[in-house]
């Protein structure tokens, strides 16, 4: 039997398409016919994780204390690890036990959270563009979006002013995220003490994403919602492994802030989940009190990588500015084409693989996301078919969409 009577619940018929899908289609095809592929697309580290983490691991698997299920709240251990790396990085004091709670990744908890907090028909606001989570899973929980759309002209950050105020009194959270996936674009600390403002006024919870605390260059050191004064009465906010220290696969995030707003997230996991493996939380420890050595080996990466691309494509006519953080360039289209248009373009023509910046939402369209997640030997491979087909940034010799099969 088909069971094609029974369709998924509307709340997932309700999720906008997926871009990726069909560049995966593509993906798929080009890899069949022997295609050298170079994925630029998604924000995947390709380092390793540190050999100290690794070596936690395993040692923490051999231990038969850790092989049943963890504690529902994450271990005790864990906890005060990350209240302690909070405390070293930020100068904020966190309670272990009700401040902060580790996470499957922070995707998992950033979605697990609109769906604890949000009632169908709740007002979300939502920056656009956004990395995908930021909507779709408020869209998931039945909330209904107003976006945030963000400028160029604005360096990218949210024009709370532009907010009408209707608006901001019938919205109950407003997710960001700076350093931002995928606009690069990073926010002043008086931004962030704006928004705090804004929020207190308008008794609006405040989600913000941290995934790039550390991929930051040159400096320039990220602010962190928490160390403005005030802001735990009034939000989250979410960490990840994944980038910082090569773990992407492992799993492990979490989420430090508000006493209630943890509770009730904890409450749902209760329901939905055991959490990590404790042996992966251990080494997760481990993570976080490396010396900062391992910091600056990743972002001395990220940093050669910027500054080849940024510097080879402008030898294609693109004026990329310096990014002063995370692991993304945030490319305008060649003239004329849409950014999925032109990432297929991209593709077909060049095997590379580059994320459309529609998949981020309308606001992304015109643009392309690139990951620096290939060595300067392969992203020189990359400026080389560019050169070949022809694809830079001049309104004479663009691609154009009819070129697109
Ligand atoms: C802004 C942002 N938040 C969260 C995530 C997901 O991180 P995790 O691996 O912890 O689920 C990503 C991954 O690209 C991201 O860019």
């Amino acid at each position: 039997m088909s069971l094609s009577w029974i369709s998924p619940a509307e709340r997932i018929q309700a999720l906008p398409p997926y871009v990726f899908a069909r560049l995966d289609e593509l993906k798929a095809k080009a890899r069949e016919q022997g295609l050298d592929l170079i994925d630029l697309g998604m924000g995947n580290p390709d380092g390793a994780t540190p050999q100290p983490v690794v070596e936690a691991a395993v040692a923490a698997m051999q231990n038969s204390s850790n092989h049943g299920y963890p504690p529902f709240e994450g271990t005790a251990s864990f906890r005060r690890a990350i209240t302690n790396w909070y405390n070293r990085r930020y100068d904020v004091e966190l309670d272990p036990d009700s401040e902060a709670l580790p996470l499957i990744g922070s995707k998992e908890g950033l979605t697990h959270l609109a769906i604890a907090y949000i009632n169908p028909g709740d007002l979300v606001l939502v920056p656009n563009p956004a990395y995908p989570a930021h909507f779709r899973g408020p869209l998931i929980a039945g909330g209904k979006i107003h976006s945030l759309i963000l400028k160029p002209e604005n360096d990218w950050l949210i024009d709370l002013a532009a907010i009408p105020d209707d608006v901001a009194k019938a919205a109950k959270i407003l997710y960001f995220n700076y350093p931002s996936n995928p606009t690069a674009a990073t926010a002043p600390r008086e931004f962030f003490e704006e928004i705090v403002a804004f929020a207190k006024k308008y008794e609006i919870l405040l989600v913000h994403d941290l995934c790039y605390a550390e991929l930051a260059f040159d400096g320039y050191q990220p602010t962190s919602l928490l160390e403005i004064p005030g802001a735990k009465d009034i939000s989250v906010e979410f960490h990840t492994l994944s980038k910082t220290y090569n773990m992407a696969g492992w799993r492990v995030g979490f989420v430090v802030g508000n006493r209630h707003i943890i509770q009730g997230l904890r409450t749902l996991k209760t329901n939905l989940d055991y959490g990590i493996f404790a042996a992966l939380q251990s080494a997760a420890e481990t993570a976080l009190q490396l010396p900062d050595i391992y910091l600056h080996e990743v972002q001395n990466r990220y940093i050669r990588r910027r500054d080849f691309l940024i510097q080879g494509l402008g030898e294609l006519g693109w004026n990329i500015p310096k990014t002063k953080a995370t692991m993304y360039l945030w490319v305008p289209c060649a003239e004329g084409m849409g950014s999925t248009d032109f990432a297929l373009s991209v593709l077909q023509q060049t095997g590379v693989v580059v994320t459309p910046g529609n998949a981020f939402g309308s606001a992304g369209e015109g643009y392309v996301r690139i990951s620096l997640i290939a060595e300067c030997d392969r992203l020189a491979e990359v400026l080389q078919r560019f050169k070949q087909a022809n694809i830079c940034y001049s309104p004479d010799a663009m691609l154009s969409s009819a070129d697109i099969t």
